[in-house]
């Protein structure tokens, strides 16, 4: 393995197997039982988690970015306790939804039954107000007939489990349905068309027997595993998870790269009504951790970089800030990438504070992250978060590389090569 060690501190947990394996991918999780109910672009390879957490002879795992679920599900797989925290309600229910794989499975596939034989009822159906839909879904009677899904789950509603796994085997088919493509993430693109689009009803069923034969599987060989726990929450305090509960970590943070996660599930949520425009989105903006200028608005870098947590990288942050600061100024469009950068340091700063009271001694960090060069100024996030960890109470941290990444920052003039890996905190 190519890892590279920026730092000269002795590091010794480097799980062989895990490592070799492809942290960043989602895309094989698609072909795994559970993890492929909802592809969910940020998340990491299922796989990899579940090697890690063997090979470190763990006993109680958190994820404090559980997005949908992958940690806490490979947890399970491994038969081991696991507590995933994400403060975004829309991808926190997806990762709960997976968790319901325990539920009965011949009362999940009568009460989606049920759900397609009530769309022959051909009722009328409210569109949503949000201008996306239309421009995602064109065809007429595909949208109508989508919405009788949506409308048939809701009415079918008893107030348990099989209704969250229906609620996530109709979510899970939204995107397919639309002919609108969608970017490398899960923007968008409305203008875009793609070759293959589902039909609703057959799309449902189809997505309802692959629940139903994953149920099966996940209960035959994890029947007796712990049940995992979904918290919707912050990073930045983990309430909920008691102290010194972990002794593993592994997570993947939002990078400081601009990608605005309030963005990440927009079709779906438009789809349900419950946002209809940007605007909607700004609530969430206001509760993620700081990694987009959308996160920004109103906000007081002094809160940063006059703050004791920063401490350890205050001069190097001050500079970097100072420097975005001046290219702001001279740039168009009047990013705010100074301010992404100064709160982005102190939430991990929180972060780490909030990982430590809550994981024991001798905790192994596995934190999946890549660097950032906004405006072509060189961020050196692993170091950054790695002093930060130090000086939150964790012992050690060596950085190992996995890949070098194009990001839209390197297409803008400046060279310096980005890249992706794994910061290992010992503490
Ligand atoms: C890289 S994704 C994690 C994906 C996850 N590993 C998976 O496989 O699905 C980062 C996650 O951090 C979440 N997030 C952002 N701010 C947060 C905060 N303050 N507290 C907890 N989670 C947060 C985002 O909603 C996003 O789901």
């Amino acid at each position: 393995m190519s890892g590279v060690q920026n730092n000269p501190a002795l590091f010794d947990f480097h799980p062989t197997a895990a490592k070799a394996r492809s942290t960043t991918t989602f895309v094989d999780n698609m072909r795994l039982p559970v993890h492929g109910w909802f592809r969910y672009s940020a998340g990491f390879s299922a796989q990899w988690a579940a090697d890690l957490i063997r090979e470190s002879d763990a006993s109680r795992v958190l994820d404090p970015f559980a997005g949908s679920g992958t940690t806490v599900v490979a947890a399970e797989e491994c038969g081991v306790r696991g507590i995933g925290v994400d403060v975004h309600p829309f991808v926190s229910r997806i990762g709960r939804a997976k968790l319901a794989w325990r539920a009965d499975v011949d009362g999940y596939v009568t009460r989606a039954n049920a759900v397609l034989a009530r769309v022959e009822l051909e009722r009328p159906v409210t569109l949503p107000k949000a201008p996306l839909i239309a421009k995602c879904f064109p065809d007429e009677h595909s949208l109508t007939d989508l919405l009788r899904v949506r409308d048939a789950i809701e009415e079918l509603r008893v107030g348990d489990d099989i209704d969250e796994l229906l609620w996530l085997t109709f979510v899970s088919i939204i995107r397919a349905c639309s002919p609108a493509g969608t970017a490398q993430w899960q923007y968008v693109l409305p203008n875009k068309t793609k070759s293959r689009v589902a039909e609703p009803y057959s799309a449902f069923s189809a997505r309802a027997a692959i629940f139903a034969a994953d149920m099966r599987a996940m209960q035959s060989a994890a029947h007796s595993s712990p049940e995992g726990v979904y918290i919707e929450g912050d990073a930045r305090t983990l309430d909920g998870v008691p102290d010194g509960w972990a002794d593993l970590i592994v997570t993947s943070p939002p990078y400081a790269n601009n990608f605005d996660y309030a963005d990440a599930t927009r079709l779906e949520q438009s789809f349900l009504g419950e946002i209809d425009g940007w605007g909607d989105l700004r609530p969430l903006r206001k509760k993620l951790m700081k990694s987009a200028t959308q996160h920004m608005g109103g906000w007081d870098p002094s809160e940063s970089l006059d703050s004791d947590l920063v401490e350890p990288i205050r001069d190097e942050l001050t500079a970097v800030f100072g420097r975005l600061n001046a290219m702001r100024k001279e740039k168009a469009g009047n990013k705010a990438y100074d301010l992404m950068i100064a709160g982005y340091f102190l939430d991990s700063a929180q972060i780490w504070h909030a990982l430590r009271r809550a994981s024991g001694d001798g905790v192994k960090v596995c934190y999946v992250v890549g660097d950032s060069a906004p405006y072509g100024i060189h961020v050196p996030v692993e170091r950054w978060l790695g002093d930060l960890a130090v000086s939150a109470g964790f012992k050690s941290w060596s950085f190992e590389k996995v890949r070098d990444r194009n990001t839209k920052w390197k297409n803008r003039k400046h060279t310096h090569p980005l890249h992706e890996g794994r910061l290992w905190i010992e503490g």
